[in-house]
Formats: C-alpha cells, sequence, structure tokens
C-alpha cells in the first residue's frame, strides 16, 4: 500500500521524490549523473552538481546534504582528473550550502558523475510540475540550447567565448531563481533537462491536465544556438525527443525547424519553468533580472486541447 507521507513520488515524472517527516518538514530526494559533456574535468563535476542539485530547487526547496556517484576507467582517467571532477561537485555543493558527505565510487570504461542530493521543504511549499492552473504565465530562467552547444563545441565549431558562455550557464545554480520565486504563488515548477523544453513542458501540461502554449518568439536564446542549430548540429537526444512528444505537440507554420530542434534539445543544468498566475510573473520576472538576465515570459497555461503543447 502506498505511503501516504510520500507528497510526490514518481507516477507524474517529477523531479523529485518528496517525503513528509512531520507537518513542518519534508524530506527531498534526488539523484542524477551522466558521462561528461565537456572535456575540462573541474567543469564536468561543477555541471553535473549544478545540474543534480537543480531538482531540489524545482520542488521549492533547499539542498541540504549531497553524495557523490562516480564511475571511471582508473588505467585512463589520471587521478588529477578525477580529483579535478570530485573538486567541481564539492565547490557546487559547498555554494548551493549543502554538505558533501561520502559517496561511491565504481571502476568503469566510461566516466559517469553526478550527486545524489537531500533536500527540505516545508510540506505546505512543495512545487510539483503537476498542478499549473489555467490563466498561468510561464517564465524561463536561463536560455535554450545547451545540448545543441554542446555538440558544436566537442566538434570544435564552437568560438571560445561561446563555450565561456555555455559553461557559465551550465555552471549556474538554479538557487537564485528559486529563492526569487518564495514570494509568489506558484503553482507549478519543474527544470528543463534531457527531456528538452517541450518534454518538460509536456510534463507540467499533463501532469497539470492542461495545454500549454509557447511563445517561439520570446523565448531565451544562447548566443551562436540559432545558427548551429539551422547548420543541422543537432544531437540524437534531440530527434528522440521530438519523435517520442510528436503526438502531444503542435508545432505552428511560422516556426522554423532550427527553432523547434532548440524546443526538443536535450539540456543540461537548464533553467526553471515557473508557472504563476499572470499578473505576478511580470514582477517576478522583474526579481529574476539580476541573477538570470535571460529570464523571459515564454508562454501560457490554457484549458486541455487535443495536445499538450502548442509551439507558435
Ligand atoms: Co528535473
Ligand atoms: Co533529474
Ligand atoms: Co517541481
Amino acid at each position: 500500500m502506498a505511503d501516504p507521507n510520500l507528497l510526490v513520488g514518481f507516477d507524474t515524472s517529477d523531479d523529485a521524490a518528496v517525503y513528509r517527516v512531520d507537518e513542518h518538514t519534508a524530506l527531498i530526494q534526488t539523484v542524477d549523473f551522466f558521462p561528461p559533456m565537456v572535456d575540462d574535468p573541474y567543469l564536468f563535476g561543477q555541471v553535473a552538481a549544478a545540474n543534480a542539485l537543480s531538482d531540489v530547487y524545482a520542488m521549492g526547496g533547499t539542498p541540504k546534504l549531497a553524495m557523490n556517484l562516480l564511475c571511471f576507467p582508473s588505467d585512463l582517467l589520471s587521478k588529477e582528473d578525477v580529483l579535478a571532477i570530485l573538486r567541481g561537485g564539492a565547490d557546487k555543493a559547498r555554494e548551493a550550502g549543502a554538505v558533501l558527505c561520502g559517496g561511491h565510487t565504481i571502476e568503469d570504461r566510461e566516466p559517469k558523475y553526478g550527486l545524489c542530493v537531500t533536500g527540505f521543504v516545508h510540506p505546505d511549499r512543495v512545487l510539483t510540475n503537476a498542478a499549473a492552473q489555467t490563466g498561468d504565465a510561464l517564465i524561463l530562467t536561463k536560455p535554450l540550447g545547451s545540448g545543441i552547444l554542446s555538440t558544436a563545441a566537442k566538434a570544435g565549431l564552437l568560438p571560445e567565448h561561446q563555450v565561456d558562455l555555455l559553461m557559465a550557464t551550465m555552471t549556474t545554480l538554479n538557487a537564485a531563481a528559486a529563492k526569487a520565486m518564495e514570494k509568489y504563488t506558484v503553482h507549478a515548477c519543474t527544470d528543463i533537462t534531457g527531456f528538452g523544453l517541450i518534454g518538460h513542458a509536456t510534463e507540467m501540461a499533463r501532469g497539470s491536465g492542461k495545454t500549454i502554449r509557447l511563445f517561439a518568439d520570446r523565448l531565451p536564446l544562447m548566443e551562436g544556438v540559432l545558427q548551429q542549430a539551422q547548420d543541422g548540429i543537432v544531437p540524437g537526444g534531440a530527434y528522440r525527443n521530438r519523435e517520442y512528444l510528436s503526438r502531444t505537440t503542435e508545432i505552428g507554420p511560422a516556426v522554423s525547424t532550427a527553432l523547434s530542434d532548440i524546443c526538443f534539445d536535450p539540456q543540461t543544468s537548464g533553467g526553471l519553468l515557473i508557472s504563476l498566475p499572470m499578473p505576478e510573473a511580470e514582477r517576478l520576472l522583474h526579481d529574476l533580472l539580476p541573477n538570470c538576465p535571460q529570464a523571459a515570459i515564454i508562454g501560457q497555461v490554457e484549458e486541455q486541447l487535443n495536445k499538450h503543447i502548442i509551439l507558435e
């Protein structure tokens, strides 16, 4: 039988599990790890940690404890590189105010790193992805394009300053965005990661029993991403997301293939997608801009139509 204290499980594809400890405290638990998307081991550690910590912020919580998960080929990866990955993760955990308290390492042919993170939230303040309401505006706090630009960077196709911007975006914690939304009547929140903007928006729409309309001309994009997408530098994951989501997504005739590719692009350590009443959205956006300069209102929540997502 289901434990009534499990406030959020895996049935709504939410960001993390949430378990009520008592009337004041709920525990948030999440785990995320993946192979390197950048060559620099210290940056990889930071990106992987920022990505894992993000799921706690997406539930409205504060990260408190973190544990390393590390897989690496000891004959191929130097000790310095391993330590650099761990240092990247530890630095991000510290920045988030979480304590790194251990972990587990195994031998593996392909390196992988991430964190298991525990956070806390008041049980009345849990932000699921399943309670968006008709009339809500949707805010996205980071620009899109990390999958496409990581692919371009790996192929040596990205100018150095665009690589730097990409790294800066992926290593930025969603902490400031989460802090900013505390003052508002947020109905639903999730973060944009491997399922892409449309995938995670679909989970929100489906969980909430709504349709989400996305405004193609208001999407914040990383510098250079439109050009790379037009040149066909699109990772396989974006095509898999498009394929999986095609039945429930309507894309307007004015939206270019490149732009829709960006909307299906798997993101690493992407921004928060926040659903809140339209009148409050402008004020939250104003509060977000100092720390999230590309944050934007990118869509709205409507009564459920025959598609979960309309991109136009
Ligand atoms: Co998530
Ligand atoms: Co996750
Ligand atoms: Co959430």
